[in-house]
């Protein structure tokens, strides 16, 4: 059983968000956006997301105003509890990571190898256990972070990862 929510007026919401957890259980992907005006109650029903999904990896990114002009800043916080897997990625995007996230100096890295490292490290991830990716406050998020995360977004196939 578990415990009722203590939000109010939120049935159709959580509904959708109990579904999207259920499918990415069973290796459905989804991505799915959350939008409203500010404090309508976006950040607390992530908050109720991440609690449903028992059994899940989650990884959680807050988007930082102050942060926006630090590229990658945002993926560095999604990636973190991952990077314990950089070691299984094809080693240009193993060195891409590195340097974004200044593991590694070098030339800044294409974004694009960037993109595929940080969906090879969701997927590598998600081959353990389910995987629950939040991002609160998008609106600040770092532009190079912002178009990785859309990257991973739409090449998220018959994965169990949620991003939310
Ligand atoms: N359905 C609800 N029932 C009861 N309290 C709620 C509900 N939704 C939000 N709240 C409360 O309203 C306040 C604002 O909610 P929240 O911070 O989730 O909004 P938000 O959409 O994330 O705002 P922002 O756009 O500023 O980030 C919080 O104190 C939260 O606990
Ligand atoms: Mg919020």
């Amino acid at each position: 059983m578990r415990p009722p929510s203590r939000l109010f007026g939120r049935t159709a919401e959580l509904e959708i968000l109990g579904r999207l957890i259920a499918n990415a259980r069973r290796g459905r992907s989804a991505v799915l956006v959350v939008r409203g005006e500010p404090g309508i109650g976006k950040t607390e029903l992530l908050r109720q997301l991440i609690a449903e999904a028992s059994g899940f990896g989650v990884t959680r990114v807050a988007g930082v105003e102050s942060e926006m002009e630090l590229p990658y800043a945002g993926l560095h916080q999604l990636c973190a509890p991952m990077l314990g897997r950089l070691g299984s990625l094809a080693e240009p995007q193993r060195r891409g990571l590195s340097v974004a996230f200044g593991l590694a100096s070098g030339d800044s890295p294409d974004r694009f190898l960037v993109a595929l490292a940080a969906l090879s490290l969701l997927a590598e991830a998600a081959q353990e256990r389910p995987m629950l990716c939040v991002v609160d406050d998008a609106q600040w998020l770092d532009q190079a972070s912002a178009e990785v995360l859309g990257f991973v977004g739409r090449r998220l196939l018959a994965e169990p990862v949620a991003l939310v």
